[in-house]
């Protein structure tokens, strides 16, 4: 089946969210080492990103790592960091000829000075484009998100800049690291995982999840688009009846 012409254009979710998973499986499974299934997903990134383009998709957000990854190898952690500094930098260009806005969600505070600097910069001359929203998560977590608004809103009600009877669902996102970005219609987990894995806690309340066995290297186009697809056939109650939405 030919998912991309199934699409209705009209209808396309305005924010996907991925976690990319599975690297370290697709790497394993030909005897190779898990940097290497890393470098196979920053391609599979780029096609998704190039898809998202094309479908006119607005916020693109991925899970390029979560606070509990520091804990993994320091050789894996070092590769990883090395890696998103390659791509960011090779990709710059790119970004900037697409339109793409480049945004960072999690502890920049956290990554070695050499990566805060590219990311910096690439955030820095990106920050005009319009066309595409390109969020990366980056030592995150939604636990750590939240808790970080909460103390957050805690200081500003005692120095009196807001009142506790102001805090409502919209100011709340207006401490999280999404703020100004809609939540994610669409979340895709690839590997056959089916949990959230502490990824955006708060904002994946009404998303619709969509799970593959797909490994993340081997995610293409066209699984994205089956994605979409998939996403367009469901029907988005958001706590009401069927009769309401209709
Ligand atoms: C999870 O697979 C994947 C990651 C922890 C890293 C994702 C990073 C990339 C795709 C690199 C490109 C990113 C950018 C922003 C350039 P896993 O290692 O947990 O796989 P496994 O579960 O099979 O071991």
């Amino acid at each position: 089946m030919n998912y991309l012409e199934q699409i209705d254009l009209n209808r396309v979710p305005l924010h996907v969210a991925v976690i990319m998973d599975g690297n370290g499986r697709w790497a394993k499974a030909r005897s190779k080492n898990r940097l290497s299934g890393h470098n196979e997903g920053a391609k599979a990134l780029k096609n998704v990103l190039e898809a998202c383009g094309e479908l006119g998709v607005k916020y693109l957000t991925v899970y390029a790592f979560s606070t509990e990854n520091w804990n993994r190898p320091k050789e894996e952690v070092n590769g990883l960091m090395e890696l998103l500094v390659t791509s960011i930098n090779k990709e710059l260009p790119q970004f900037k000829k697409h339109g793409i806005k480049v945004n960072i969600l999690g502890q920049l505070d956290r990554l070695p000075d050499h990566v805060q600097m590219a990311v910096n910069n690439v955030i820095r001359q990106t920050q005009k484009n319009d066309k595409l929203v390109f969020n990366v998560a980056l030592s995150y977590s939604g636990r750590w998100e939240i808790l970080n608004a909460v103390n957050n809103l805690i200081k500003d009600v005692k120095s009196g800049k807001l009142t506790s009877k102001e805090i409502d669902d919209e100011l709340f996102k207006q401490y999280l690291t999404t703020k100004d970005i809609p939540d994610p219609d669409l979340l895709i987990r690839t590997s056959g995982e089916i949990r959230i894995s502490n990824f955006l806690l708060y904002q994946l309340a009404y998303s619709e999840l969509y799970f593959t066995d797909i490994l993340w290297p081997d995610f293409s186009k066209e699984q994205f688009y089956k994605a979409v697809y998939d996403y367009q056939k469901r029907e988005r109650r958001f706590g009401k009846t069927s009769e309401q939405i209709s």
